[in-house]
């Protein structure tokens, strides 16, 4: 398997709580702007890891206080990779799958689904989406990828 290396990476640390997440992704919308890429992808990127972000704080964490959440962001020639990772309460990969087709009618709030929206916006903006426990670490990995579109004009090539 060829392992590319990336352009540029930083890895950035947040004490789990929910007052920071902002802060996430204020710094993930510049990172994005470094690249640089257009405002509408930056934002659905950043709308993403903030959904993955308060999901680690929310739920494998539970809202207590103490453990950190970790964000990679590894930026390719032709991707950004961000990695969102706890050390809480895991769970089933298989979300990442499931979460693709959920039944409800835009614009109407009465049919949002019980199990959330969060995981269905992610998985609808990125390309690639992925959950995995290692050794008590959980690692959300997000992918998005520049070949279908000019990055600086957002256009679909
Ligand atoms: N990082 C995570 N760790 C543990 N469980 C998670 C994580 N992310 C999601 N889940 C589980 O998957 C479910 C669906 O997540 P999703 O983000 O789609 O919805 P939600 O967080 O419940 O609500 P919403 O995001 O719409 O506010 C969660 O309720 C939770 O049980
Ligand atoms: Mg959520």
């Amino acid at each position: 398997m060829e392992v590319t290396l990336p352009e540029k990476s930083i890895t950035f640390i947040t004490e789990r709580r929910l007052e920071n997440v902002s802060l996430v992704g204020v710094a993930v919308k510049a990172i994005c702007k470094s690249i640089p890429l257009v405002e509408a992808l930056s934002r659905n990127i950043e709308l993403s890891v903030v959904e993955g972000v308060t999901n680690a704080i929310k739920h494998a964490y539970g809202l207590q206080q103490g453990n950190n959440v970790e964000i990679t962001t590894l930026v390719f020639d032709d991707r950004i990779t961000i990695k969102i990772s706890d050390t809480g309460k895991g769970m089933d990969p298989q979300r990442c799958e499931d979460c693709r087709e959920i039944d409800f009618e835009p614009g109407n709030s009465k049919t949002l689904p019980v199990c959330g929206m969060g995981l269905h916006i992610m998985r609808s903006i990125m390309d690639e989406m992925y959950y995995e426990t290692t050794s008590g670490k959980n690692t959300m990995t997000l992918v998005k990828r520049f070949k279908n579109y000019d990055k600086h004009t957002g256009d679909e090539a």
